[in-house]
């Protein structure tokens, strides 16, 4: 289906993307992986080049860009300014509930992000310094991250369906010299207050930062500590712009943190150079998006999806960038997204699957698209989970468009399978995530590291090197990395999913092979919240399992064994735990519901068989492990689970 606001041509600046097809293209990207980046490369400004493309002597840490020198704040503002897009719109604010939009051009965007820069400068940040970035779906959310690219700081941004806790660990483990916030933000029709969670969150902490800048919003009052707290206006008006800063290609640009298999988050760590340069090639190669046209990612600065592609890829690319503060659904309603697209002439939106299932479950007509001129709409691209077959024809049909799956992670920072729209659209199988993009050398193996025939079920590895932009280790724990993605199939980095690659060499993502679960487009660890449930004075034993939910494809369900002679109702311990995970982790983790049982079902190594319990739970066929330690008991969760709701059918076969 060819695009119906057609694809842009090359322009005078040469930005877009590779000649070829897409099979020429992949395979020249891993015979010559440094012939092929080079090039790439070339769309970055330098202030130095690089010294050799890939540095593989301390493999497996390898550095792209190794002796290169750039400023990505340079990349996505400033170069652009001095080439003439000055008055171009950088960023839209779109706030459907405060009803308002505001505008930056490039140029208001490099004099706010020069002078805040400034202004952190003042507050003593340096290069190398890491500050923490706890805020709403606002502009200047994206002047403090570009602030700290420009200075060489490191940001980590915290998003704000956290609890307190989780900010307390993430400070602790980032040891931030300053922390930007904001005094309320929008979360559908309520407003959600920052500074008391900020201040939560600081008394948990054993770090402590030694200032906290806080954007005022007319919603809600911030009251600042004395001393520690400064207002974001305040110190803005009285710095001195800064300049760019130049950094090392393989100087850290952010870390963000994402649920491992513990409490204990992994830092990811991303470069400057790698992800420049494969950020910018993204953009017209995959994205097929022009200089100067409008893209728009509905999701969170808080998440992978929110720093790659509602911030640096589309700036670095000189694109308009839409900052959305709305839902879906209900800000006002399922017809919000469509009145963005026409008012904005958006080009490409990109989201996740679960958003376009909640359209659908309040205008399963489409009637509400009718209101607006989508004609200028070009692509809809979803990532973030797996697109389920129906969402995507339904919003083939509904919206005339590509609509293209493709599968990352917050490690790879962009995409590893996708369908590349920019240099050749292929054709669409329905729930796969079309092909390894270049660079990706992208294998289905079984657990001894051997591939499986096409079409078998096996877990998805990538061939090391990986290509530039993806993680080059975790914070402060190289070890963590090697043991974490590096181990267990030697030569390849571990994705932590499961799938096939079928004989067109197309990538069909499954489930995970860990504890991660994926709550609407979120990726939440059951360990984390077993630790919280195990935490409870009523608790012996618990076990998370994540089961099928229509609107966010995975919701969690605790499972929980009491101790002996705990005499409590068990609807009020279940209410106890269902708020001891807000409490800690917080509202994003969707954690509702728990069920009590009088065992829990494990091998006779003592380990849990939580697969088991989720087919169970989402009726599905399911087979009782040669090494169970006792059969019966599956059939005690099956009840107890038919009791809330679930395992309707669940057959032992
Ligand atoms: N600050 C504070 N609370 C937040 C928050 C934020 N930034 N983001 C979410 N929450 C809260 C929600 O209000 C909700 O709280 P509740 O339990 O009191 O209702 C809870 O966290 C769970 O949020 P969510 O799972 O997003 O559910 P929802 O019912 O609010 O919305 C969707 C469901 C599908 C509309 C929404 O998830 C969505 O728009 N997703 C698509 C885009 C996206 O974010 N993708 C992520 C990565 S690409
Ligand atoms: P995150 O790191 O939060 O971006 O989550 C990454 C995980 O989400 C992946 O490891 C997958 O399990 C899942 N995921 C993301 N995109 C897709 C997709 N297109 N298809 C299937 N799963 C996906």
């Amino acid at each position: 289906m060819p695009p119906a606001g057609g694809l842009p041509t090359n322009d005078e600046e040469g930005v877009l993307a590779m000649t070829g097809r897409y099979d020429e293209v992949h395979a020249r990207s891993l015979r010559d992986p440094e012939g092929f980046w080079a090039e790439a490369a070339e769309r970055v400004d330098w202030y130095r080049r690089w010294d050799s493309v890939l540095d593989r002597s301390q493999a497996p840490f390898y550095r792209w860009f190794a002796g290169g020198v750039l400023n990505t704040c340079y990349n996505a503002v400033d170069r652009h300014v001095e080439r003439g897009r000055g008055d171009q719109a950088a960023i839209i604010h779109d706030s459907p509930v405060t009803g308002e939009v505001r505008t930056l051009t490039y140029a208001e965007l490099r004099n706010e992000v020069a002078r805040f820069a400034g202004a952190l400068r003042g507050l003593g940040v340096a290069k190398g310094d890491r500050v923490i970035i706890y805020m709403p779906m606002i502009p200047e959310a994206v002047v403090a991250m570009l602030a700290c690219a420009r200075l060489g700081a490191i940001h980590s941004v915290v998003f704000g369906g956290f609890a307190p806790q989780e900010l307390a660990t993430r400070i602790d483990d980032a040891k931030p010299r300053v922390i930007v916030s904001a005094s309320c933000g929008i979360e559908g029709a309520r407003v959600i207050a920052y500074k008391p969670m900020l201040d939560a969150a600081i008394d948990k902490a054993t770090h402590k930062p030694e200032a906290c800048v806080v954007f005022r919003r007319p919603q809600a009052e911030a009251t600042l500590v004395p001393g520690r707290d400064h207002d974001w206006d305040a110190v803005a008006a009285a710095a001195e712009p800064a300049d760019c800063v130049p950094v090392a290609a393989t100087d850290p640009l952010y870390i963000l943190y994402t649920s491992g298999t513990t409490g204990q988050p992994k830092g990811i760590v991303r470069d400057n150079g790698g992800h420049a340069v494969a950020l910018t090639w993204s953009m017209a190669n995959l994205y097929a998006m022009a200089p100067g046209e409008v893209f728009w990612t509905a999701s969170d600065v808080g998440w992978v999806v929110g720093h790659s592609y509602i911030v640096y890829a589309p700036l670095m690319h000189g694109c308009t960038t839409v900052v959305y503060e709305g839902k879906p659904v209900g800000t006002p309603d399922a017809g919000a997204f469509w009145r963005v697209i026409a008012q904005h002439g958006v080009k490409t939106l990109f989201t996740a699957p679960t958003a376009f299932r909640a359209i659908k479950r309040e205008d399963p007509e489409g009637r509400l698209i009718r209101d607006h001129d989508l004609a200028g709409f070009r692509a809809l691209f979803l990532a973030g989970e797996r697109s389920d077959p129906d969402t995507l024809q339904w919003a083939e049909a509904k919206l005339g468009v590509p609509v293209i799956d493709h599968w990352w992670q917050t490690e790879t920072g962009w995409c590893i399978a996708g369908n590349p729209l920019g240099i050749e659209l292929l054709p669409v199988k329905h729930g796969s995530a079309a092909r390894a993009m270049p660079g990706w050398d992208v294998r289905c193996v079984d657990a001894s590291n051997h591939e499986v025939p096409p079409g078998d079920i096996g877990a998805i590895v990538c061939k090391l090197p990986l290509p530039p932009g993806a993680l080059p280790t975790l914070w402060n724990a190289d070890d963590r990395f090697v043991k974490a993605y590096l181990t267990d199939y030697p030569g390849y980095y571990q994705t932590g999913d499961a799938g096939f690659v079928d004989e067109d060499g197309y990538v069909h993502i499954m489930a995970r092979t860990d504890d991660i679960i994926n709550v609407a487009g979120h990726r939440l660890s059951t360990g984390a919240m077993e630790e919280v449930l195990a935490s409870h004075p009523a608790v012996a034993e618990c076990a998370v399992i994540g089961v099928a939910d229509s609107l966010k494809g995975q919701v969690p369900l605790g499972l929980l064994v009491l101790k002996a002679g705990v005499d409590r109702p068990h609807e009020e311990i279940v209410t106890d735990v269902v708020k001891l995970v807000r409490d800690r982790i917080g509202p994003v983790a969707a954690f509702k519901q728990a069920v009590v049982v009088e065992r829990l079902p494990k091998t006779r190594s003592g380990k849990i068989l939580r697969g088991t319990m989720q087919k169970i739970a989402d009726s599905q066929p399911y087979k009782a492990p040669a090494t169970i330690d006792d059969p019966v008991i599956l059939s005690e969760i099956a009840e107890a689970l038919g009791a809330v709701g679930y395992a309707k059918a669940g057959t032992q076969s």
